[in-house]
C-alpha cells in the first residue's frame, strides 16, 4: 500500500510525478521531494519556491522542512535566499547527525558549500505583485499579511516508510528573517512511520501555538482516524485561540496514517487538497464545513480550470 496527500490544488502535478515513483515501489522520500520540487519550480504559484512573493524588503526568503518517519531524522531551512529547491536542501540536512536546522546566512553558506543550484528566485511577476501591494497598502491601509498557501505533503511507501515535508515563501511582506511553522518540526510537519504523518498550512504564528502536526500524529497514536485527528486538532486550536486572543488565523491540515488512510480539515472555506494511492488517482477535493464537521467535495473540472486561470492571468503594474 502506498499513498500521498498534499495541501492545496497547486500540488496536483507534483502528486502525479510522485505517483509514478510510488507505483513502481519507489521511496517515499524520493517521491515527496520530486512532488514538492515540481511546485517550487512552477513560477505561477506565488507562495512557494520560484515566483514566491517577497518579504517587505523585496527579497524572496524561503523555508522548508523534511522528516523521515523511520529514523525520526529532521532537516529544515529558514529564510534562505537565491537557491532553487529548498526542499532538497532540507532533505539533505535531515541526513546530517547535527546542525539539522539552519537559517539565513548559515543556510545559504551550507547550500553553497554543498553545491546546491543557485538561482534568483524573484520573478518579474512577483516584483509586480510587490509593487502593487506597496501601493495598495498606502492607499487602502491593507494589512501586509493576507492570502497564503504553503505546500505540505505526507507520503507512505510500500516499505511502510512515512515522510512529511513542506516548502513555502511564507507570508507576503513578512519581516526579513521571519519564519512561520513550515520549517518548525511538530508545527508545519511531523512523521512517524509507526503511526503516520501530518502537515499544516495557514498562519504560521497561530499554527505554532498548537504544534498542530505533532498534535495530529499524537491523536492518531491514541486511536483516532486521520480525519478525526485532523478535525479534533483544528477545532481545539481554533477554539483555544478564539478564547485566549479573540481570533484565530487560518488553520488547514492534512494527514495520513501508516495504513494509508487519510484526513483533511480546516477552519476556513476553500481549503483544497490532493490525494492519491494505489486505488485512487490524484484527485483534488475542497474542504467544506457543515455543522462543525469537515466534508470533502470533489473539485469539478470547471473549478480546477478557474483555479489555474486565476493563477496565470496577466498582471499589470498599478
Ligand atoms: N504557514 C506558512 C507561514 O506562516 O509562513
Amino acid at each position: 500500500m502506498w499513498g500521498i496527500i498534499a495541501t492545496w490544488t497547486m500540488s496536483k502535478e507534483g502528486i502525479e510525478k510522485a505517483e509514478e515513483i510510488l507505483k513502481m515501489s519507489g521511496d517515499s522520500g524520493d517521491a515527496i521531494e520530486k512532488a514538492i520540487k515540481e511546485v517550487e519550480d512552477f513560477e505561477y504559484y506565488k507562495s512557494v519556491g520560484y515566483g514566491g512573493l517577497p518579504n517587505e524588503e523585496g527579497e524572496v526568503e524561503l523555508d522548508a522542512g523534511y522528516m523521515d518517519g523511520d529514523t525520526l531524522q529532521i532537516g529544515a531551512i529558514g529564510a534562505i535566499r537565491d537557491f532553487s529547491n529548498p526542499i532538497t536542501i532540507a532533505r539533505r540536512l535531515s541526513k546530517e547527525k547535527v546542525n539539522n536546522v539552519l537559517v539565513g546566512e548559515g543556510a545559504i553558506q551550507y547550500a553553497y558549500q554543498n553545491g546546491f543550484q543557485r538561482k534568483n528566485m524573484l520573478t518579474s511577476r512577483a516584483k509586480i505583485h510587490y509593487h502593487n501591494r506597496l501601493k495598495e497598502m498606502k492607499e487602502l491601509e491593507l494589512k501586509p499579511y493576507s492570502g497564503h498557501d504553503t505546500v505540505g505533503m505526507v507520503c507512505l511507501d510500500e516499505l511502510h516508510k512515512v515522510v512529511a515535508a513542506t516548502s513555502t515563501s511564507g507570508l507576503f511582506m513578512k519581516k526579513k528573517g521571519r519564519i512561520g511553522d513550515s520549517p518548525i518540526v511538530g508545527s508545519g510537519f511531523y512523521a512517524d512511520s509507526q503511526i503516520g504523518g501530518a502537515t499544516a498550512t495557514g498562519l504560521g504564528e497561530d499554527l505554532m501555538k498548537g504544534c498542530i502536526s505533532y498534535e495530529i500524529v499524537s491523536l492518531m497514536e491514541k486511536g483516532l482516524s486521520p480525519q478525526e485527528a485532523c478535525e479534533e486538532a483544528v477545532n481545539q486550536l481554533d477554539t483555544k485561540l478564539k478564547q485566549r486572543k479573540g481570533q484565530s488565523g487560518d488553520i488547514s491540515v492534512v494527514a495520513m496514517n501508516k495504513k494509508g488512510e487519510w484526513g483533511a480539515a480546516s477552519n476556513i472555506e476553500g481549503f483544497s487538497f490532493v490525494v492519491a494511492n494505489a486505488c485512487h488517482k490524484p484527485t483534488v477535493y475542497i474542504v467544506k464545513r457543515k455543522n462543525g464537521k469537515c466534508i470533502h467535495e470533489l473539485a469539478s473540472q470547471e473549478w480546477l480550470d478557474e483555479y489555474m486561470r486565476k493563477r496565470m492571468e496577466p498582471i499589470y503594474k498599478k
